[in-house]
């Protein structure tokens, strides 16, 4: 799978010959000097309604006449807008044309930026024959965590949100980290704003304290996992 970080909780995903963009937060963001419309991707999967995961949604997904993933009310919202989509709700998985995608629970709240309703916020675990990843979302710690390893083949690397403030922090991802069994971390959900600064380095020697590898990938540069 080739991962590239967007800045925020965006990342575009290769896998299964498709495109996978998650939660673009583009065009306002400073750490990410690229234009969204040069992004090229399949599908566009939506954590949740806030403006920095959804900004540059509906450009993208139109320009590439992408399909949305979301919640009902995500998928509906887009879907007034003239951009096809595929509703999911809470610990419903379905099938795509690149592998398995379900949507996990999360403890955040969601709305739309035109204040519609967003529906409940949550994750994503997406599988195939290639392997299989979390994306948290915007996330509380939380025990419905540990359900991850008991319902989803074994991780080979998820997202969590470090930033404290909007989410947890990276101290209590590592927590997280224990819950979904997984060793490889990659970071999101910090430095983009003032509230959501981190010190890189004490957070990843909380994580291999715990024998946890924390990785901050460089905005815009696609690495093999
Ligand atoms: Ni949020
Ligand atoms: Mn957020």
């Amino acid at each position: 799978m080739k991962v590239t970080f967007l800045g925020q909780s965006g990342f575009l995903i290769k896998t299964g010959g498709k495109s996978l963009l998650f939660d673009p937060f583009i065009s306002a963001n400073d750490l990410n000097p690229m234009d969204p419309l040069d992004l090229v991707c399949d599908y566009v999967l939506l954590t949740h309604g806030h403006q920095d995961h959804v900004l540059d949604a509906e450009a993208i997904a139109k320009k590439n006449k992408a399909t949305i993933i979301s919640n009902y009310e995500i998928v509906n919202w887009y879907g007034a807008k003239n951009i096809k989509g595929h509703p999911l709700n809470h610990g419903g998985a379905s099938d795509f044309d690149f592998g398995n995608v379900k949507y996990v629970h999360a403890v955040h709240s969601s709305v739309l930026p035109d204040g519609t309703y967003g529906g409940n916020p949550g994750g994503f675990v997406i599988s195939n024959d290639e392997g299989c990843f979390y994306h948290a979302g915007d996330t509380a710690l939380t025990m419905d965590m540990k359900l991850l390893p008991l319902t989803s083949p074994k991780l080979d690397f998820a997202i969590l949100p470090i930033g404290d403030n909007f989410t947890m922090g990276y101290k209590d991802a590592v927590i997280s980290a224990d819950f979904i069994e997984c060793e490889k971390i990659i970071a999101c959900h910090y430095d983009t704003f003032g509230y959501i600064k981190v010190d890189h380095e004490a957070a990843k020697e909380a994580f291999s304290r715990r024998q946890k590898e924390l990785i901050f990938l460089e905005i815009g540069v696609e690495t093999e996992f």
